[in-house]
């Protein structure tokens, strides 16, 4: 859909509008899922600001961001960092919009970006120092493959970051809340993440009227540096 029939589609019923944002939060795609990643950007800019944060600073740490959307976090990160970036999104699209944003980083290598799914990553075992996810969460079908997966592509030590909104953003109404996708209080994800073997798991609030969390963990071993986050 162009953004031209987005205005008479829209109009139409609330139940397409719900359908339209549960499909384009889920997967971006086309001139519309360009507009969300933007609206993305507004709206997230404090789990970004956290992601950055936590990561750790060394000079060359490889860090992977899964479900990167329009690219601006790892744009972010890019600009501060003398870091080997790397991305992996569900969308074709978004690799598209995300390699535009960031052309420079991607032609000099120090970004990667790959279409893929974070159930089945083609990274080898131990090879970041940190995984961070903003705001993908609720979308994984099988959540225990999902961070299987990203425990397994950290190092030893490595570290694990996941920006998300609580369940109870999603209960203050149906209208947030979409078919097929699980929302977690910060118990539950908590709990998740320890179940896959991620260690010194804590829950920092990011904006707690707005119940924005930001979860912080590492894999077992010597954590890779100590003084990035603000605890
Ligand atoms: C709500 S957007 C968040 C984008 C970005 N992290 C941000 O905060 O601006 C969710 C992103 O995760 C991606 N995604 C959803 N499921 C995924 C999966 N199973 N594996 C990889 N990426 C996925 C979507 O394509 C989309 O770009």
């Amino acid at each position: 859909m162009n953004v031209k029939n987005l205005k008479a589609f829209v109009l139409t019923t609330p139940k397409n509008v719900k359908n339209l944002m549960k499909t384009q939060f889920a997967k971006p795609e086309g001139k519309v899922g360009e507009f969300f990643t933007l609206a993305m950007n507004v709206f997230n800019f404090k789990l970004y600001n956290a992601v950055y944060n936590f990561v750790p600073k060394d000079e060359g740490v490889k860090i992977l961001d899964v479900g990167f959307g329009n690219g601006d976090t790892l744009k972010r990160l890019d600009e501060k960092l003398d870091a080997k970036l790397y991305g992996i999104d569900i969308s074709e699209d978004m690799k598209v919009l995300a390699t535009k944003a960031n052309a420079e980083a991607v032609a000099k290598e120090r970004m990667f970006l790959t279409v893929g799914d974070v159930e089945d990553m083609p990274y080898e075992d131990s090879f970041f120092d940190c995984v961070y996810t903003v705001n993908t969460v609720y979308f994984y079908k099988d959540a225990d493959k999902a961070f299987s997966e990203m425990h397994r592509v950290l190092k030893d030590g490595g570290r694990f970051i996941c920006g998300f909104y609580s369940k109870e953003y999603y209960e203050r109404s149906e209208k947030y809340q979409f078919e097929g996708e699980t929302y977690y209080s910060t118990r539950e994800l908590k709990e998740l993440v320890q179940a896959h073997g991620f260690e010194n798991v804590k829950i920092k609030v990011v904006d707690e009227k707005k119940f924005m969390y930001c979860l912080v963990g590492k894999k077992r071993g010597n954590e890779i540096d100590n003084d990035s986050s603000d605890e």
